[in-house]
């Protein structure tokens, strides 16, 4: 939804070991590809461990918009019954995509070669996010779209009624503008082929070839080529979503921080394009075993068991910002308990996020003592080692549930207390991340 409630003021404080194991839900990225996959395919698609965050739920509502039937069965279990590749129906109302990016460009992409008009927005955080990267591409389908100057939502697609297949690179490194790109090409005729010159995560493609679709994938002198082969018939699927990542990465990061800490985080994805932060946590001495590893809904997964580290800091290679994109703020915070610095470069996507979050992570970390340098493309983080970090200070969330959690983060293991001005929008990707931290030992609470 677009509007969110008031603000909730919450705040973290130092405290003893962290045990137990962490139940995190399911993968967001994963959650929305099942849903939209799903009103795109025949028959009956059953979903398990989806994740019932606010962004998810606002592309559940879209797909219901769009003319499929999307149902909840019990805590994490949904079907849907779809409406076929082309059969999406005209939605009578605004699609609210809430906070979501990924959402609002996914939705955008498999709308654009339909013979049908939507309009979408968002929240305030999603309105000034720029939508030119999916625009760009779905025009030369043969989609319009009309929005606010900058390409910025509210907006409306025109769908193609005689697309074209597309062959394009994307200029950025974006699974949503790649994903986009293929969802389109659903119901274009013939071949459609995107490039990208680093690979990022690969779920849609993983998960099209589940439904049926004839995808393939081959790295060539130009990049990563993936090809789709157009108007298939998808076919609904069992899907099992795995733990998410991008979550899973908290409590990992605060069992790092925390002395005595010693957690079990179960089931998490160990999708390549999706596993840098581990890799890296690693390479500054994290304690971090992958065990029990398997397969679960045609992703690897694995046990992680997290012990708290004495921890360096390292430049972090920049061909791997793709695979733990969405992990710099809660690295950056690691990093400040780390001895020596932490360099991130190569990160000028984050400026364009649910916040711009090189400069919301500068400027929390400076409020709480923490001396970072920053420029277009690059965070360094000056660690203070385990037992220097000021904290006392309060940060802005600016409507990014990843920066409310960093810095909730931030102050389980800093010498003062540390604050956030808005946590409410933690509910969009891992709505019982207070509980779930709490229960292991953490202390975060609600002013
Ligand atoms: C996502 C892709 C990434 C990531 C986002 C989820 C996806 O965004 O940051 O949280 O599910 O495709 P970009 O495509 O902008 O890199």
């Amino acid at each position: 939804m677009s509007g969110h409630g008031d603000p909730i003021r919450m705040s973290s404080q130092k405290c003893g070991p962290l045990s137990g194991v962490a139940e995190v839900p399911g993968d967001k990225s994963i959650s929305h590809r099942a849903l939209i996959l799903g009103a795109l395919s025949v028959g009956e698609t059953k979903i398990t461990g989806l994740l019932e965050g606010e962004d998810v739920l606002d592309t559940a509502k879209a797909m219901r918009a769009f003319g499929a039937t999307v149902t909840q069965h019990g805590p994490g279990e949904w079907s849907v019954q779809g409406v076929g590749v082309g059969g999406f129906a005209e939605p009578e109302q605004v699609i609210d995509c809430g906070n979501s990016g990924t959402g609002v460009r996914l939705i955008m992409g498999c709308m654009a070669t339909s013979d049908i008009t939507a309009t979408f927005t968002g929240d305030g955080s999603l309105r000034k996010r720029p939508m030119g990267r999916v625009t760009d591409p779905i025009a030369l389908f043969g989609a319009k779209a009309y929005g606010r100057q900058g390409g910025r939502l509210p907006m409306t697609v025109v769908g193609a009624a005689d697309p074209a297949p597309v062959t394009y690179t994307t200029p950025m490194a974006s699974a949503q503008v790649k994903s986009a790109v293929l969802l389109a090409g659903l119901n274009a005729p013939g071949q459609t082929v995107v490039i990208e010159k680093v690979a990022t995560r690969d779920h849609t493609e993983r998960m099209l070839r589940g439904f049926g679709a004839d995808v393939t994938v081959e790295d060539t002198n130009e990049g990563h080529k993936i090809t789709l082969q157009g108007r298939p018939e998808l076919v609904a699927q069992t899907v099992a979503v795995p733990r998410d990542p991008s979550s899973a990465a908290f409590p990992v990061c605060a069992a790092l921080i925390v002395p005595g800490s010693d957690i079990t985080v179960p089931g998490v994805s160990q999708n390549p394009t999706r596993n840098g932060l581990f890799i890296t946590l690693k390479e500054m001495g994290g304690d971090i075993e992958f065990l029990n590893e398997r397969e679960e809904g045609g992703e690897p997964v694995a046990d992680l068991r997290v012990r708290h580290s004495a921890l360096h800091g390292i430049e972090v290679p920049e061909d791997r910002a793709a695979s733990m994109i969405d992990e710099y703020p809660v690295l950056s915070v690691v990093a400040a308990f780390a001895t020596g610095k932490t360099v991130m470069k190569g990160v000028h996507e984050l400026r364009v996020k649910e916040s711009d979050r090189i400069d919301a992570m500068a400027r929390g970390l400076e409020a709480n003592g923490i001396t970072i340098e920053e420029d277009e493309d690059t965070l360094i983080v000056h660690g203070m080692g385990q037992d220097g970090v000021p904290g006392g200070g309060v940060a802005a969330t600016h409507l990014d549930h990843r920066i409310a959690m960093s810095f909730m983060i931030l102050g389980l293991a800093a010498q003062k207390p540390v604050s956030v001005d808005d946590g409410s929008p933690i509910a969009t990707s891992f709505p019982i991340f207070e509980p779930l931290l709490n229960g292991l030992g953490a202390k975060i609470t609600r002013d």
